[in-house]
């Protein structure tokens, strides 16, 4: 299990769960910000403090968001398929480069409102 980050924080990127994230696994993307699947230790931490409540664990996506459990993933994937382990996130690091589902991802505005939970 781990934790995953969903479409509200597209073009939001507020960083509050970065600081809370007690092994820095949640990384900048240009849109949006990662949580890695395998440095995340499942604290929870962030998911409580996210202001507009875009974290959830793995178990608790809906259908309609399970395009997000494979996406916070993708920036780290490998040419393998393998997972890089950058070993944790700092805030002077560029941002990873998103992936096509995310780059595509209509602007707020344009997305009809998510189901609540
Ligand atoms: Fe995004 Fe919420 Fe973190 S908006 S950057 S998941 S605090």
């Amino acid at each position: 299990m781990t934790l995953v980050i969903l479409s509200p924080c597209i073009d939001v990127k507020d960083g509050t769960c970065t600081e809370v994230c007690p092994v820095d696994c949640i990384y900048e993307g240009e849109r949006m910000f990662y949580i890695h699947p395998t440095e995340c230790i499942e604290c929870s931490l962030c998911e409580s403090i996210c202001p507009v409540d875009a974290i959830r664990y793995d178990d608790e996506v809906s259908p309609a968001d399970a395009q997000f459990l494979k996406l916070n993933g993708d920036p780290f994937r490998n040419a393998e398929g393998g997972l890089d382990q950058p070993g944790g996130w700092s805030r002077s690091d560029a941002p990873l480069k998103d992936p096509a589902a995310i780059r595509d991802f209509p602007a707020a505005g344009q997305v009809p409102p998510r189901a609540s939970r």
